[in-house]
């Protein structure tokens, strides 16, 4: 089998026992409930679960546009500057600045980043359309290969294959350039995708897949075959650009668990809904609360920010008006995520799985008395890991935190999300950030971190602040 480095899920926890793990699942009904988050991005995190936009480098400097994107998000996907035509524009010739200001700008904000997209059959530089059979099977496979080496362990999620199947019955792949060089191609991109990033999660990501329907299932027949096989796939984006003529299916949510059901996670990745007031505002909530009805359901990432960022913009889709202001979408957005319905957040961990792995196992959370307790999940592949660290409340509740974790000589962290972390190596200590210093009695709060060389192992310490 031809797979990436061998990964082990460790779980530092107690023994599972059925009443523990039951009591857990009384947790999760109630995290982010008691304390109604403000902002997207911290109300999502209180599920589980990130809130994302797409983002466009040069309006940056835009700071109605900058404040938004700082105070609600905490994923951004580069909406054009990582696509082939702005990453590799003449042949093995990379330019990365305007992707670059995007990651630079997401790190020093405490926000993730969904690389989008390394192998689609559009937006192509103008030098791949001389290119067939192998020599662009192979441009192809370097330009996968030299980008996500470029941001290798800055990437929470690549979409690695974009919009490979054709619209309508047929459920045959799209015919396209890349097709052409073979079946394969799309497994071959994974492969050199893990290969270069082993820490990223890979998707497939797809248009009108959003309900069961003949494209939505020959992406499912895919990506079940790659399980089987041991293609390296760990997610699969789900578009939801929805207007009239595509509306939210009534098996949204189901068409979301099936693949949830195969071992990959989901994520919702471009949405935007055409329309206004309660009937949008409905909508949008009809969406978010299917994520938050499926447990690998690991977030939602909106197509731009005010509606005259939207490609659609004469739709008026996105959750602020032209002149940044909340709308009735934003305020349905954000009481949903709230209210989390009673399936609770993905309790699985943050990095890739493979169908050989261990079942990835949840942190049982040990008593916290009067303080906080804490957990470790552990992802670690050779010469790297992400560790999701679970901060649970004890009986007093919470208004700030502190989690401690002893790093192996050697081991280094580079990226940290949901927390500050008081050094990169040796004893580090995390101190919760201002959304998620706050944890009722019971609840929990997660963060997280990426590091090279062995992740943590034992109890982290917990102290309450
Ligand atoms: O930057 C140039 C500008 O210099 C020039 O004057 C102008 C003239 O057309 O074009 C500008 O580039 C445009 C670019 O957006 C930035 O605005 C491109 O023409 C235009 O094609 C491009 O459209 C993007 C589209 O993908 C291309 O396929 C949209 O912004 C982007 O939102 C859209 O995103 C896609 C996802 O990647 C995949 N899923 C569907 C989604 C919506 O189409």
């Amino acid at each position: 089998m031809n797979r990436s480095p061998r990964r082990r899920v460790l779980a530092a926890s107690l023994s599972a026992t059925a009443a523990v793990l039951a009591a857990a699942g009384s947790v999760l009904l109630t995290a982010g409930s008691a304390d109604a988050a403000t902002t997207l991005g911290a109300s999502a995190a209180a599920t589980g679960r990130y809130f994302g936009t797409a983002v466009a480098a040069y309006k940056l400097s835009d700071s109605v546009y900058s404040t938004i994107l700082d105070r609600e998000f905490n994923m951004v996907t580069p909406e054009n500057e990582m696509k082939w035509d702005a990453t590799e524009p003449s042949q093995n010739s990379f330019s990365y600045s305007s992707a670059d200001q995007i990651v630079s700008h997401a790190q020093s904000h405490n926000q993730r980043i969904r690389g989008h997209a390394l192998a689609w059959h559009s937006q192509q530089p103008g030098w791949v359309s001389s290119l067939s059979g192998t020599a662009l099977r192979n441009a192809m496979l370097n330009h996968v290969t030299q980008v996500a080496t470029h941001y290798k362990g800055k990437i929470y999620s690549w979409d690695v294959v974009n919009e490979a199947f054709a619209d309508g019955s047929s459920g045959a792949r799209r015919s396209s350039n890349l097709q052409n060089t073979g079946n394969d191609w799309i497994e071959a991109a994974f492969r050199a995708a893990r290969t270069a990033d082993p820490a990223a999660k890979l998707c497939y990501n797809d248009y009108n897949t959003d309900g069961v329907n003949a494209k939505s299932t020959a992406v499912y027949n895919m990506v079940q075959d790659f399980k089987a096989r041991g293609v390296p796939i760990d997610c699969v984006g789900f578009q939801s650009h929805i207007n009239a003529q595509s509306p939210v299916p009534s098996d949204y949510q189901a068409n979301l668990q099936r693949f949830a059901n195969l071992g990959v996670d989901v994520q919702i990745t471009e949405l935007d809904i055409e329309g206004s007031g309660t009937a949008q505002a409905n909508t949008y909530a009809t969406v978010v609360n299917a994520c938050l009805a499926v447990a690998r359901c690991n977030g939602i990432t909106v197509w731009g920010i005010r509606d005259s960022d939207s490609w659609r913009a004469s739709g008026t889709p996105l959750l602020f008006d032209n002149s940044g202001n909340k709308k009735a979408a934003y305020t349905s957005t954000l009481n949903a995520l709230n209210a989390v319905p009673p399936t609770g957040p993905t309790t699985g961990p943050t990095g890739p799985t493979n169908p050989t792995d261990p079942p990835p196992s949840s942190p049982t959370t040990p008593p916290a008395g009067a303080g906080c307790s804490a957990t470790v999940t552990l992802n670690q592949w050779t010469g790297g890991f992400v560790a999701t660290i679970r901060v649970t409340a004890g009986s007093s509740g919470l208004t700030g935190w502190t989690a401690g974790v002893a790093l192996p000589g050697g081991a280094a962290i580079t990226n940290t999300w949901n927390a500050t972390a008081s050094g990169s190596s040796g004893a580090v200590n995390f101190t919760n950030v201002s959304y998620n210093g706050s944890v009722a009695a019971g609840n929990y709060t997660e963060f997280g971190f990426q590091g090279t060389g062995v992740g943590p192992s034992g109890t982290p310490t917990c102290t309450a602040r």
